[in-house]
């Protein structure tokens, strides 16, 4: 018998069928998202730069520094013959600043490739393109077929099967869920279906006070139905540990 290796996991069963299901997301979607800048006049650059900003922060922090940055660095060219002190002045304030210079670098090979990539294993050989970023790139800009995995789909997912089980960090909450994305992926629209998804965990799906009554999930949903949705998904609890940093400004002659 064939052994299930660890952390991975089947598909899981899917509460309605899957057509069902991606028709009813997408036709909410198409109706109810939010006009974000990089589904406005869609572009591979403007998908790539607001994903890196997006790793780690929310879209309405982003919105403003997604503005000023395409207004200096207007392209993939413009970017790569940048000055690093240039791109990280205009990441300020971000944070994770690891983001910025890994953009920078991605700009640099992408401008020596006769044509970007399409394929999402093609986009993970690149700077700061982990499997989430690879995935979303891909399906957005490529319509390749890679489902994205992050927070905001857990919920949903986990939601959506009444998943009850304790998981240890995100990560694996994420490979557990991918499974089930890949399925529930809609192949003829990989990259709305992406946003879709997304979108409902950041607006509607929401961590706490899920807004249920607009969801397109609604009737399907294992979660909702049992009256669990703010139990779900359960996570270990994170230690605390308290650090203490000392600092110390010195000044000497005015300086
Ligand atoms: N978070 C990361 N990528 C996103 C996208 N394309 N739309 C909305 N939220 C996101």
């Amino acid at each position: 018998m064939r052994k299930t290796p660890p952390n991975t996991t089947p598909q899981r069963k899917l509460p309605a069928p899957a057509p069902k299901l991606r028709t009813a997301l997408r036709a909410w979607y198409h109706a109810h998202c939010r006009r974000l800048p990089w589904r406005e006049e869609p572009s591979l650059y403007k998908t790539v730069v607001s994903e890196f900003m997006l790793q780690q922060t929310q879209v309405e922090t982003v919105l403003p520094y997604l503005d000023r940055w395409l207004n200096k660095f207007s392209d993939f060219t413009a970017l790569a013959a940048a000055h690093e002190a240039e791109v990280l002045k205009m990441w300020e304030g971000l944070g994770y600043y690891r983001r910025a210079r890994l953009l920078h670098a991605l700009a640099r090979e992408l401008v020596k490739l006769p044509k970007p990539p399409r394929t999402r294993e093609a986009w993970l050989e690149l700077p700061g393109v982990g499997p989430y970023t690879a995935a979303a790139i891909s399906s957005i800009a490529f319509n390749a077929p890679a489902a994205v995995v992050d927070g905001n789909v857990v919920r949903v997912l986990a939601r959506l099967l009444g998943e009850g089980r304790q998981f240890k960090d995100g990560s694996e909450a994420v490979k557990f869920f991918t499974p089930t994305a890949d399925a529930l992926l809609d192949s003829a629209h990989p990259g709305d279906h992406n946003q879709a998804m997304m979108e409902l965990g950041a607006t509607v799906c929401t961590r706490r006070n899920p807004l249920c009554t607009v969801c397109p999930w609604v009737n399907h949903c294992a979660a909702a139905a049992r009256g669990e949705t703010e139990e779900i998904p359960r996570f270990v609890a994170k230690k605390m540990t308290r650090i203490e940093v000392t600092r110390l400004w010195i000044e000497r002659d005015g300086r």
